[in-house]
């Protein structure tokens, strides 16, 4: 049981699992999950500007630019204010996201009270992308080998066609993992040096994989 605000960092590679386990942990803790790569994607099915803006960078495995989805977060985060906190799900992903979202919380009279890195080594981050069915009505993800829908093609929850992500095709799945290294993967020593990086191995049932995270996340919280 949560009694104060808890707001949780999931950092990985793409294809790390962070969404899978993003909403199963914002359902079981009654966080609000937020994805910016989510977020990013409804902008540009609705073809927003912001989408429009965003589009290339993201079919090129880039990121979008920094003040483009400052803009986004601060719109999810200031009209869901009371809430009991949240997860942020592929936010932040340079070091001025990560002092942006400091200040953010702040002002809310938060803070990242936990960062957790799903390992996951670039063979099975290929492996899962490459598998990868989504939803682009409703979001759900399903993987053709490890979570394949019961109808083949079509979504479990709403029935819509699936459709492989642009960003998972295998030259683009490339580009992210370098795109992590480079820009995200810093980022992991700034939350260690805080004291509030815990890792989880990545590997395994998504069952297994949660109950690792479940017992990452109350452990820094009871300390
Ligand atoms: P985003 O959507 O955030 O992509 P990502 O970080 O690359 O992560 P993914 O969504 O690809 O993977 P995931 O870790 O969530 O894994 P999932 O659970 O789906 O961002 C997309 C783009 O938007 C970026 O490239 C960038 O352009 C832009 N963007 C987003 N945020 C931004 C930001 N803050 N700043 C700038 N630009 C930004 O799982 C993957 C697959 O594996 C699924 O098929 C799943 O079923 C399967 N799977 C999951 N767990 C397991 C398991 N344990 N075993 C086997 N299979 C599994």
């Amino acid at each position: 049981m949560v009694t104060r605000a808890l707001d949780v960092v999931l950092l990985g590679p793409p294809g790390a699992g962070k969404g899978t386990q993003a909403k199963r942990l914002a359902a079981a803790l009654s966080l609000l999950h937020i994805s910016t790569g989510d977020l990013l994607r409804e902008e540009v099915a609705k073809n927003s500007p912001l989408g429009q803006e965003a589009a290339s960078f993201m079919q090129r495995g880039e990121l979008v630019p920094d003040d483009l989805v400052a803009k986004m977060l601060l719109a999810r985060l200031y009209t869901q204010q009371g809430l009991a906190g949240c997860v942020f799900d592929g936010y932040p992903r340079t070091q001025a996201q990560a002092e942006l979202l400091d200040q953010l919380l702040a002002e809310l009279g938060r803070r990242v009270d936990v960062a957790v890195y799903l390992e996951v080594p670039d063979g099975e981050v290929v492996a899962r992308l490459g598998g990868r069915r989504s939803c682009p009505n409703c979001g759900a993800v399903y993987h053709v080998q490890t979570k394949p829908p019961a109808r083949e093609g079509l979504c479990d929850v709403c029935g819509s066609g699936l459709v492989v992500r642009e960003d998972d095709r295998e030259e683009v799945i490339r580009q992210r993992l370098s795109v992590y290294r480079s820009h995200t993967e810093p980022l992991l020593e700034l939350y260690e040096k805080r004291g509030v990086l815990r890792r989880v191995d990545g590997l395994g049932a998504v069952d297994a994989i949660f109950a690792r995270l479940k017992e990452a996340v109350k452990g820094s919280v009871a300390r």
